[in-house]
């Protein structure tokens, strides 16, 4: 189906939650949302820079602390949120670190795993809530093309294994997961009759400070390469999550991202996927260990289709 910019829906009335607004695609996402009419609720590591970037975004924002890499940080943030709060319409699962320079995060976990996915999942199980009987509301979780390089099943060693924290397998794992949980949750959302929906978009490729981190040596020049050539601004990479939390005719579990030239350009269209993201008792398996890793318990049964396994995605 044809969609632009242009034609998203007017957002008054509803409250947007994102997630590391105070830069990048973030804030793309969060001015966007705010020039139709959202109100915009800012969660950044630093509440400084939120700051900043509400006052160039405009519109009706506040700005709420939230370190994804402490889970005590994440359960502040979302108890000043229930406070002044009574209902969300919008999560956007948008922050994101790759190769940070710290092995671990504030509990221990691997850094990419801990901020990209455990720290979005205690987050969402927070505040999930206050979305329940909003209508339209929606989960939308930010993933990456390099949700491929995340080989190889997560448990618990594996999740605070440091090692791992310049590596591009750490940081496929942590995008893998963030697709997985965002099926999972659609999946169990559904088998629970709640009307929100989880949905989850890439953005194909974007210069932004997320390629600042400690790149593996053998990386660098093959990334400055392909960021060259088949990188978009943030204000256009960001359009697939722009639909993903926009677009009414969306189903739960779509995929979407840049529908040309590998998935790295061009307007936002259902995006493939790998298998390990389709495999439902992963995603299970990946969903358990999240909620004995945070302790955060969201009560959503482990819905089945007849037949066991998925239901059907708008991504592939
Ligand atoms: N850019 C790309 O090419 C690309 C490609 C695929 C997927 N993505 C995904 O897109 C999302 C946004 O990335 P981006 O390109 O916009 O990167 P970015 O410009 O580096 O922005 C990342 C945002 O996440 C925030 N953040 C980092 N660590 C955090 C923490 N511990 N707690 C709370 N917030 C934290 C940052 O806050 P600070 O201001 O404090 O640093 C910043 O606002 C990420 O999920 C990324 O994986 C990006």
């Amino acid at each position: 189906m044809d969609w632009s910019p242009a034609g998203v829906p007017g957002q008054y009335g509803r409250t947007a939650l994102v997630t590391g607004g105070s830069g990048g695609l973030g804030l793309e996402v969060a001015r966007a949302l705010a020039e139709r009419g959202a109100h915009v609720v800012l969660a950044c590591r630093s509440t400084a820079r939120g700051r900043a970037a509400a006052a160039r975004i405009g519109g009706s924002t506040e700005v709420v602390r939230l370190d994804l890499a402490s889970l005590d940080s994440v359960r502040r943030a979302a108890d000043g949120i229930r406070r002044r709060h009574r209902r969300l319409d919008l999560l956007v699962n948008n922050a994101g670190v790759m190769f940070p320079s710290r092995p671990r995060t504030e509990d221990g976990f691997e850094p990419h795993f801990g901020v990209n996915h455990l720290g979005h999942f205690a987050l969402t199980g927070l505040l999930l809530d206050l979305m329940h009987g909003v209508p339209g509301s929606r989960v939308v979780t930010v993933a990456s093309l390099a949700h491929r390089a995340g080989r190889g099943a997560m448990d618990g060693p594996r999740a605070r294994d440091g090692a791992g924290h310049r590596s591009l397998s750490a940081y496929g794992r942590s995008k893998l997961a963030n697709l997985m949980f965002a099926r999972e949750l659609q999946r169990r959302l559904a088998g629970s009759g709640a009307e929100t929906l989880s949905v989850a978009a890439h953005p194909g490729l974007s210069a932004t400070a997320l390629w600042q981190g400690e790149a593996p040596a053998w990386l660098r020049p093959v990334s400055g390469v392909a960021l060259r050539l088949l990188a978009q601004p943030p204000e256009r990479a960001m359009l697939p999550v722009l639909r993903a939390a926009t677009d009414p005719h969306l189903p739960g579990g779509a995929y979407l991202g840049p529908g040309e030239r590998f998935e790295s350009r061009g307007a936002p269209a259902p995006a493939s996927s790998s298998r390990a993201s389709r495999d439902a008792s992963a995603r299970f398996c990946l969903w358990e260990l999240s909620e004995a890793l945070t302790g955060v318990r969201y009560g959503l049964a482990p819905a089945r289709t007849a037949a066991g396994g998925s239901p059907t995605t708008a991504g592939r």
